[in-house]
């Protein structure tokens, strides 16, 4: 009985780490210029979810000069988030993508 309750909760801390570890990244790196849902510095990532897809979120963080360009901005005010790890940015892109309107 013990075990099994540890499995599951083992499992649903999995199920849950994905947009949560996005959370937290989201507070130490993005908060500064995105808020969730009002617009700040950057748009918020309501508007960038229901605009953009995961790709394009990655490719932001990854090469914003570019990916600005491809998305209509005269320039780039974002930097480059070369620390992030690739699975660090998915989570990110997840989280973000959690503010989608339903349709
Ligand atoms: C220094 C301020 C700043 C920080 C920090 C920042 N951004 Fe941005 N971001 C911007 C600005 C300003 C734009 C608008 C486009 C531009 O200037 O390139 C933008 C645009 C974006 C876009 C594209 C918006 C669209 O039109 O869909 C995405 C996606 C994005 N940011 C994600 C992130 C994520 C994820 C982080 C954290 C890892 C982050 N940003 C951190 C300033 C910032």
């Amino acid at each position: 009985m013990k075990r099994l309750t540890i499995t599951m909760l083992f499992a649903s801390t999995l199920l849950f780490a994905g947009a949560k570890k996005g959370e937290k990244l989201f507070k130490a790196y993005c908060w500064g210029c995105h808020h969730q849902t009002a617009e700040a510095f950057g748009p918020s990532f309501r508007s960038i979810a229901n605009q953009r897809d995961k790709e394009t979120i990655m490719a932001m963080m990854t090469d914003p000069e570019a990916t600005a360009k491809a998305l209509g901005y005269k320039r780039n005010s974002m930097p480059a988030f070369d620390d992030l790890t690739p699975a660090q940015m998915e989570s990110l892109a997840d989280y973000i993508m959690t503010f989608k309107d339903k349709k």
